[in-house]
């Protein structure tokens, strides 16, 4: 409540105190006056991936200190470097890949007996998979793709969250459908794609209290997961009120909603995107401190392609600024005395993907000073 009246009281004083306080004096992006946005996330993400490229081996491998050769330190290298334009590292890293994770099946795993020592990714099945596949669309890779594509297919039925699919899960979430959504967006395939925003819809549709938090999981026969295990409540719901919330898990369905609607100018994925981005800036607003709020600001910066809600750009810059901050002087992204290796290549090369596309949509040219500068003509749909 505090924190609150703190930030209504900085807005009608002004944006920078309101920063200044928010961030603890941290950031020195802030004050400087109208250039903050320019190109910073752009710099940024440059910088991660210069950090990652200097730590490929000519065969590909992660040679950074802690890496292991396990999937999850691999599955976001390509996108990150191969957007970078590094496309050189990232051609390595997949051959590395192929050799090393891909399977018979098209899975990817660290080897037969394990997919990923990560608990997380372990859950998240097919998302590893995903990663790895648009990058290799991206890069032409072909020979990765076809059998990768065939494999996540499998998961096209009901979009389970776990895997492998023969064992049967039947439970899907809304960021896993998000996921698969993205994939068969990048396959043209639009059934399956409007099948996944049919998930998502329909889980937003069930929502018994979005004052206290929006659940995540569904059964395959269309039931609202409420009840779980108090350990593993940041998977199935993301609370409007606590602190510390894996804010990617609606951040991710706003995205690929909004791409959605890009893709076939129906309003009704549009409107889905501005609910889920309205009820997620009204959450603790201590997810401007926590990095994984990354994906929402990405979605909130799409967005802000289509509107000329001003109010947009102070939650995008929150977002961005943060992570800026959490920047080390390796490039890498998370501070190296609170996070696992693992966790901070995986978020490295993740944010250095986000830190451009927010880049690419706009975001360099907005002067948030300057109400007469709008980033762009707000986009319309032919
Ligand atoms: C941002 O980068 C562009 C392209 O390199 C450059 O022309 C521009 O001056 C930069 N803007 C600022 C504020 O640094
Ligand atoms: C959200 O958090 C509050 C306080 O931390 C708690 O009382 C409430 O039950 C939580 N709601 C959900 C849906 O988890």
């Amino acid at each position: 409540m505090a924190r609150f009246l703190l930030a209504s009281l900085c807005l009608i004083l002004g944006i920078g105190v309101c920063r200044s306080l928010e961030f603890n004096g941290h950031n020195p992006y802030f004050f400087e006056d109208s250039v903050f946005l320019w190109n910073v996330t752009l710099e940024s993400s440059e910088q991660a991936v210069e950090f990652f490229q200097q730590h490929i081996s000519v065969y590909g491998e992660l040679t950074a200190p802690g890496a292991e050769r396990d999937i999850c330190f691999y599955y976001k290298l390509p996108m990150a470097l191969f957007t970078g334009g590094a496309w050189r590292e990232a051609n390595a890293v997949m051959d590395f890949i192929k050799l090393n994770f891909l399977q018979e099946d098209g899975d990817l795993r660290t080897s037969p007996e394990l997919k990923t020592s990560s608990f997380a990714l372990n859950e998240y099945y097919p998302y590893t998979n995903g990663w790895v596949l648009i990058a290799a669309l991206r890069m032409e890779r072909f020979d990765i793709v076809r059998p990768m594509y065939a494999y996540m297919k499998k998961y096209f039925d009901g979009f389970p969250t776990n895997g492998p699919t023969e064992d049967g899960n039947t439970n899907t979430d809304m960021f896993s459908a998000a996921h698969f959504g993205l994939v068969s967006l990048y396959m043209n395939d639009m059934k399956t794609a409007k099948k996944a925003a049919q998930t998502i819809l329909k889980i937003l549709r069930k929502q018994p209290d979005l004052d206290d938090g929006m659940y995540l999981r569904m059964t395959g026969d269309g039931q609202l997961i409420t009840e779980f295990d108090a350990g593993m409540a940041g998977f199935y719901v993301v609370n409007k009120t606590a602190e510390y919330q894996l804010h990617f898990m609606e951040g991710y369905p706003a995205l690929f909603l909004i791409r959605l609607y890009e893709a076939t100018n129906n309003d009704c994925y549009m409107d889905a995107a501005k609910a889920i981005i309205s009820w997620a800036r009204e959450c603790n607003s201590q997810m401007y401190q926590f990095h994984y709020t990354h994906k929402l600001g990405v979605a909130m910066s799409l967005l802000y392609r289509y509107t000329e809600d001003r109010d947009l750009l102070l939650d995008i810059d929150r977002v961005a600024a943060l992570l800026k901050i959490s920047q080390n002087a390796d490039g890498t992204y998370l501070s190296y005395d609170d996070n696992s290796y693992a966790d901070i290549y995986d978020q490295s090369a993740e944010i250095a993907v986000w830190m451009r596309a927010m880049d690419a949509n706009d975001y360099y040219k907005i002067d948030i000073n300057d109400e007469a500068t709008k980033p762009v003509t707000p986009l319309t749909p032919p």
